[in-house]
């Protein structure tokens, strides 16, 4: 099969997982890999594919229409999946101009010129849109988010991915285009930026530094393995009716103090601390604005449709996780330094 796809944000998180999974899965694909790398995108996530005949790097940014037009033309993709956005709440709390720029208006662009460039192919070229639970809003102690649950985001990050969902749905409804959305529950795995709970807690605990747990700690977030993550977005990629929406969780709900609590104890068998050494690190700060109380999903039509099941036990994935980081002591300390962000990435220029 001739396939081109564009996966926007793939050196990011979840789209250096995505990336390595279509690389190797699927060598008769050409897999481009876009990305403007912000702060949070990192090349050294994909070392291991980096010299694979079936991937190519682009640097680009896709708030720039010129940029896009450009690569659409060059690549002729058969294929987006797109991921690439800002990601954090917090920073979404202080800049969220940042979020209305890349996580829709960037959409936007990307949906204006797939309904360019793929006139008379709307059918079988797919748009594949990574969403987030996050726009479903808050959950009290009882229910889950079905694929029916109204939007209801509280944070900027959430309302610019709502936002970004929505108008996937209108190109779809409007003029046909063969869109997919997945709305996915918090990842955690291996290159995960450490800003985010888990990747900052295991880093500060190595290095005893406080452990900063907004509130009392009681939200609840509903965690997967990444992996699980990129083999549900290829699957439902490969199998799912156009205009479909799936959601993916790990039916595995913790409040962020029993998790940290739980990550305590691993990084002290880990690091051969005495037990409870990693709980003294534990500081209650000031709660997040607008903080969500509890996200989970439920995956149900996933499963039923298309046979999709989470793989890894959670402690078993969060020994891997912490096994990762330490012996890839390198990734962290070239992020936590900066110079990441100097040497690495810079070797790409603008090749357009
Ligand atoms: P991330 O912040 O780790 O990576 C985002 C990537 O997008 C980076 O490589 C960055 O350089 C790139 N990017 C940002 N702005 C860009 C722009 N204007 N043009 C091109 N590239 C740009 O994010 P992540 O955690 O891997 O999340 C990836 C996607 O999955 C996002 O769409 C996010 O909303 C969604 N998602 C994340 C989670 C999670 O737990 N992290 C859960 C559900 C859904
Ligand atoms: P985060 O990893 O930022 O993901 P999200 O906000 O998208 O769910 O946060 C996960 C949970 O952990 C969330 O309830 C906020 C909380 N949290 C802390 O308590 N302390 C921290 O330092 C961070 C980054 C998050």
């Amino acid at each position: 099969m001739n396939h081109t796809i564009i996966i926007t944000g793939g050196a990011g998180f979840i789209g250096s997982h995505v990336v390595r999974r279509f690389v190797k899965n699927y060598p008769q694909y050409r897999i481009i890999n876009l990305d403007k790398l912000t702060y949070a995108g990192n090349l050294s996530n994909l070392r291991d594919i980096e010299r694979e005949l079936n991937y190519e790097f682009v640097k680009g940014d896709i708030v720039d229409v010129d940029f896009l037009y450009k690569i659409f033309a060059k690549y002729t993709p058969n294929a987006i999946i797109h991921l690439a956005a800002e990601s954090h709440v917090d920073r979404s709390i202080q800049s969220p101009m940042e979020f209305v720029k890349t996580n829709v208006i960037g959409t936007v662009n990307l949906l204006n010129a797939a309904k360019e460039f793929w006139k008379d192919h709307y059918s079988e070229n797919r748009f594949y849109h990574v969403s987030t639970d996050e726009v479903y809003g808050s959950l009290g102690r009882t229910g889950m988010f079905t694929e029916e649950t109204p939007y209801d985001p509280h944070s900027p990050y959430s309302a610019s991915k709502a936002s970004s969902d929505h108008f996937v749905r209108a190109y779809h409804d409007t003029y046909g285009l063969n869109t997919v959305i997945s709305h996915c529950s918090n990842n955690y795995g291996s290159h995960h930026f450490p800003e985010k709970l888990i990747p900052l807690a295991i880093n500060n605990i190595k290095n005893n530094i406080a452990i900063p747990i907004y509130g009392k700690g009681e939200n609840v977030r509903d965690w997967l393995w990444v992996e699980d993550h990129a083999r549900a977005i290829d699957l439902i990629f490969h199998k799912s009716e156009a205009g479909e929406t799936y959601n993916i969780g790990g039916n595995n709900e913790w409040t962020n103090i029993a998790l940290i609590k739980l990550l305590c104890r691993i990084m002290d068998n880990k690091l051969d601390r005495y037990e409870g050494s990693s709980e003294k690190l534990i500081t209650y700060v000031k709660d997040r604005a607008g903080h969500d109380l509890r996200y989970a999903i439920n995956a149900d039509k996933l499963e039923k449709d298309l046979g999709w099941k989470p793989s890894i036990d959670f402690e078993q994935g969060l020994k891997l996780t912490v096994e990762w980081y330490l012996n890839n002591q390198e990734w962290l300390d070239t992020i936590t330094n900066g110079s990441y962000l100097e040497y690495y990435n810079q070797q790409y220029v603008d090749r357009i």
